[in-house]
């Protein structure tokens, strides 16, 4: 992480998130006017990992009450493997304790290894199942910590 700076995101970083959105999750990626309606909600927090100008991460939660739901945590193929996904989410949960929420939670498609293999690193742990929330065939595991 020694080039890496992470910062809370701002109307400015959309373009760029927009274009990492589509690179990673295609068909279900989040435009640019979402990301901005997502900042302009106070009850949601995202914060990007930048190398000079070039951001290579992201991620946020949703605060409803004393749950910290967390909505994304992306990293730029090329920068994988570095830490930086479990530093942002690091911060995301140091963020949540900060408002005082108890407990994170996320959905994440079953079959996808390498983020269910981070979020049980960082303590989450398997508490059900959304059969074909993302499209007909396309289960996702929901997964809880405490904080
Ligand atoms: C999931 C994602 C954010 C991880 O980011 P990252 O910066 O590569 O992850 P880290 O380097 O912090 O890895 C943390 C841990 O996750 C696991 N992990 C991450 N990538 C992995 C891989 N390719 N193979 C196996 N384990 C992996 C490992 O346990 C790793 O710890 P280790 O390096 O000590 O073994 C990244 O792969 C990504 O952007 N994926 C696409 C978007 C996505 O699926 N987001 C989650 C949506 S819920």
């Amino acid at each position: 992480m020694n080039n890496y700076i992470l910062r809370p995101m701002c109307a400015n970083d959309v373009t760029q998130i927009a274009s990492i959105n589509s690179d990673i999750f295609l068909s279900l990626a989040w435009s640019r006017q979402m990301m901005l309606d997502e900042l302009q909600d106070d009850s949601k927090h995202y914060i990007v990992c930048t190398e000079g100008d070039r951001i290579i991460g992201y991620g946020g939660f949703s605060q409803i009450l004393n749950e910290g739901h967390i909505m994304n945590i992306a990293v730029v193929n090329e920068c994988r493997r570095l830490k930086i996904g479990s530093t942002i989410l690091n911060m995301l949960l140091s963020k949540m304790r900060q408002l005082k929420i108890d407990s994170a939670t996320l959905e994440v498609e079953e079959d996808n290894v390498n983020a269910i293999a981070m979020y049980k690193k960082a303590g989450f742990v398997e508490q059900g199942k959304r059969p074909n929330y993302y499209g007909k065939g396309r289960h996702c595991l929901i997964l809880w910590v405490h904080i």
